[in-house]
């Protein structure tokens, strides 16, 4: 059994999911999703902009994996925002996920075409849509993803049900510090996309070649306790049997405070896209 923390409404998500990021391909997302339930994930991240709804709900279904034991999350297209359109397509998302709810609602981004003026008068509105489909039991939680403190001050203080989550992009080299404190302060558990960035640059680091002997570990597996351990909930996606087997054997030991701060202090090369 996966270990699981609580959100503020007390719903339990496992500290871990599958991600399904720029997996469109038929086979792949299906065998994708599928293995990763048959290896043990029972957390899988897909989104209205993925396009593979259909294909994540088939692959949870030939896992043979009961609905009940699996967290699963969506999100809101850019082009849906706006409570008409967020109503209609939750219903749509769930069509095509083959299922009569959601574990997790995101609004994916805060600033999309078309609102650049008006993104926070269109949050508000984006959000009641999340809050009635939330109450009429449609979504067991509703948050946020890419919300910068910005967008949370807009927000909070005009929500009748506080976001449970913020998704992020986090890793070494990106921890967003501010936004992580401000949305843990609002009772937000954050999740980490992409945290396997960083492979490439530390692939030929010294001290992390060395880490990776210490505990007999894989960098990817290194990153990814580092986001168990600094209480994030990480999004790790492959389309590999191995390296899906490989991501999750992640629960058997923890990095020493020394090697989270090295993680902590990386700095990043290059351009990043947030
Ligand atoms: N909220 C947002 O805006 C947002 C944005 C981006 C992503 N996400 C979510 O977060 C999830 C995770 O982000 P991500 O897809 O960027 O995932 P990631 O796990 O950080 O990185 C995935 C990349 O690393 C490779 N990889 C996976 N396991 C590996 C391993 N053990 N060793 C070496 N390389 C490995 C994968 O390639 P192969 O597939 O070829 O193995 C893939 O190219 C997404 O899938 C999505 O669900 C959310």
């Amino acid at each position: 059994m996966q270990k699981t923390v609580k959100l503020s409404n007390r719903i339990e998500i496992p500290v871990l999911g599958y991600g399904t990021w720029r997996n469109t391909d038929p086979s792949e997302c299906v065998e994708g999703v599928k293995n990763a339930l048959l290896m043990g994930y029972r957390h899988i991240d897909t989104a209205q902009m993925y396009g593979n709804e259909e294909l994540v709900g088939e692959g949870m279904r030939l896992s043979g994996v009961p609905r009940e034991e699996i967290f699963l999350t969506s999100k809101l297209n850019n082009s849906n925002h706006g409570y008409e359109n967020t109503v209609r397509t939750i219903d749509e998302s769930l069509e095509k996920l083959g299922t009569d709810y959601l574990d997790l609602f995101l609004i994916h981004w805060p600033v999309v075409d078309g609102h650049e003026e008006d993104w926070r008068e269109d949050n508000i509105e984006t959000w009641r849509a999340l809050e009635e489909a939330y109450e009429a039991g449609k979504l067991k939680a509703i948050g946020l993803s890419n919300f910068k403190v910005e967008h949370l001050e807009n927000l909070l203080p005009n929500c009748r049900i506080k976001p449970m989550v913020n998704q992020l992009r986090l890793h070494p080299g990106l921890l967003q510090a501010e936004t992580v404190a401000m949305s843990r302060e609002a009772g937000m558990a954050i999740q980490a996309w992409s945290p396997l960035s960083p492979i490439p640059q530390m692939a030929e680091n010294e001290t992390i070649i060395q880490m990776a002997e210490k505990y007999q570990k894989s960098i990817a597996q290194l990153l990814l306790r580092y986001g168990i351990d600094k209480n994030y909930i990480p999004l790790t996606k492959s389309v590999h049997e191995e390296r899906i087997k490989e991501n999750f054997e992640v629960f058997d030991f923890e990095l020493d405070q020394a090697d989270l701060d090295f993680f902590d202090q990386w700095e990043w090369q290059g351009d990043i896209f947030l």
